[in-house]
Parts: C-alpha cells; structure tokens; sequence
C-alpha cells in the first residue's frame, strides 16, 4: 500500500536526520566545542523542506537516496549556517530558533560564527567526498557542488543576506525587494531542485521547469514566512515574532499588506502546481508538498 503523505514525510525527516547525524558525530576532542555547536543547530528541528526538494528531484530522475544524500546533507548543512548567522546580533539578532535558544545564545557569539563557518566547509566535504564514493559520476557531483556553491555565496544567499541588511529601514522599491527574497531564500531552494535533476541526468526541458517550479515555490517561502513573523504563534513558529518589524525590515507584509501578501504566495503556489503537471512525476507527493508548504503555520 502506498503510503500517506504524512507518513512519507515523516519517514524523509527521519531519514535526513539520522544521515545529518552520522556526517557529524559526536566527539570527544579539543575542537568539541565546535562539534557540539555545529550539532546544536543542525539536528532535531527544522523542516527539512531543502533536503526534501533534493531527495524528491533525485527520485523523479530515477537517483538511488543514497546516491542524492550527500547533497541532502550539504544543503541542510549549508542552511543551518544560514540561520546561525542571520540570528546572531550583528544581523537579525534574534534568541530563538526551532523552539531552542539560537546558537549564539547557547553557546558565543564566536562560538555561533565559527559553527555557521564549520557547517558550510562541512558541507562541501559531505557533498565532494560522499558523493565521489557514491558511484555517481565525477562530473555530476562537481556540476552539482558548483551549483550548491553559487547558490550559497555571493550570487546567491549570501548575496540576498547583504541586500537584506543593506536596506533595513529604508524605502525599496518592489523589484529590489524580489530581487533581494529570490536570493536569499530562492537560491538554495532552487539548488535543490536542480542538484536532484543533475545528479539524475534530467534533460535541459525538465530542468527548466524544475527550475520554474523551484522559483515560485522558493518566493511564497519567504511571503509565508514574512506572513508568519506578523501572525504566527512562537510556540509553533519556533523563532521570535515581530522580529522584522523590530528590525525595520521590508517584507511582502510591509509592501503590499496581509491579504495581497497570501493572495500572491497563493498564485506563486498555483503556478508551481501548473510547473509540476509538465513533470514525470512518479505520484502525488510533490503536489502535496507544495500545499503544505502554502498551508504551513510554522
Ligand atoms: C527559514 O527557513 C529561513 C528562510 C529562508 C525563510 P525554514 O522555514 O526552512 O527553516 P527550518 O529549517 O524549517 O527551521
Ligand atoms: C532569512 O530570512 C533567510 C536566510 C537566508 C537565513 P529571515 O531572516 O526572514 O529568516 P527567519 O525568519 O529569521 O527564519
Ligand atoms: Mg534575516
Ligand atoms: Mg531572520
Ligand atoms: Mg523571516
């Protein structure tokens, strides 16, 4: 029997968990600090929504997990870094993060720094050495770690992360504003899709509609997030509310209000389920992904 799509997710965020768990072991060494910092924001929490897009792309490529899964592990590796450094007090300077007090909290603000720096080199480490003994070809895995690399950096969410500061409290214009969430959420959101299609060797056709996809699914992320830190719960957000507001961010709440703000994260939806029937989609599950993500209350 087919299994639910509950249960399906359920049984990805096991398996990423305890793949993330075994690149990154518990050690007693000097450097333990790091580890023990590193661990604390990548395991047990978060979506696992990047992991997910990867693992899922690689299926409909016809790409064994374990095959995909050092990819799995780098992206979510690269995105706990992420989130280290967005909440330290240099930048967002939030205290909370998937129900826990945010790295720098637990641990030090250089403790925090180190770790987001840790878990992006680890995550090139996962993504080159695993993938090279995974039987994947050598020239897939290094298309697929460039990739992940642009998306990561300046081009990408680094890029979105430096427009985002940049232009706390000020006026922007919209298409600065898209420019800016395409970047610093889109980016990785869009290397997960597209890793899975390299690795599986999809043609240029697919890849492009995976991409298209991936651009739409990746710009209502971030207007549902920004939706959240205005009317979510902490308790089930796991992060602080009122955060951007605090911050003088501009989000798709500050630039076009509540409602116009779910009515466009629900045509980006829309349009990613019209990207998803041009797919060779083997079932359901990619579609039901999608509307949980436009559904999502954390
Ligand atoms: C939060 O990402 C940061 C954004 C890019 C909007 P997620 O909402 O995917 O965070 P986790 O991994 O589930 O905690
Ligand atoms: C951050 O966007 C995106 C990242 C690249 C981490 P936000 O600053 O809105 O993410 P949250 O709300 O803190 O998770
Ligand atoms: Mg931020
Ligand atoms: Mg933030
Ligand atoms: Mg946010």
């Amino acid at each position: 029997m087919a299994l639910t799509f509950s249960k399906q997710l359920q049984n990805y965020q096991n398996i990423i968990e305890k793949a993330l768990d075994g690149l990154l072991p518990e050690q007693d060494c000097p450097q333990k600090e790091g580890i023990d910092a590193m661990r604390y924001s990548l395991l047990g929490g978060g979506k696992r929504i990047r992991a997910i897009l990867v693992l899922e792309f690689a299926r409909i490529f016809g790409v064994p997990q374990d095959q995909a899964m050092p990819f799995v592990a780098a992206v979510e590796m690269i995105h706990a870094y992420s989130l280290i450094h967005d909440d330290l007090p240099c930048m967002d300077n939030d205290d909370f993060r998937r129900g826990k007090p945010s790295c720098h909290k637990q641990f030090s603000e250089a403790s925090a720094v180190l770790a987001g720096d840790g878990l992006l080199t680890h995550a090139f480490l996962a993504a080159l050495q695993g993938g090279l003994q995974s039987g994947v070809s050598p020239e897939r895995v290094a298309e697929a770690a460039a990739v992940l690399a642009e998306a990561a950096g300046i081009d990408g969410m680094l890029g979105g992360q430096v427009i985002d500061l940049a232009i706390e409290g000020k006026q922007v214009e919209a298409g600065l504003h898209q420019k800016m969430c395409s970047l610093k959420t889109g980016a990785l959101i869009k290397a997960s899709c597209l890793m899975g299609c390299i690795l599986g060797g999809a043609s240029g056709q697919d890849k492009k509609i995976s991409e298209e996809y991936a651009e739409k699914i990746g710009l209502s992320f971030q207007i549902i997030d920004d939706i959240l830190d205005c009317t979510g719960q902490q308790e089930i957000l796991g992060k602080p509310i009122g955060s951007d507001e605090g911050q003088h961010k501009t989000t798709y709440v500050t630039l076009y209000g509540l409602e116009a703000a779910k009515k466009m994260s629900q045509k980006l939806s829309e349009e990613a389920l019209l990207c998803l029937e041009r797919l060779p989609l083997p079932d359901r599950f990619l579609f039901e992904l999608t509307d949980m993500l436009l559904k999502r209350q954390f």
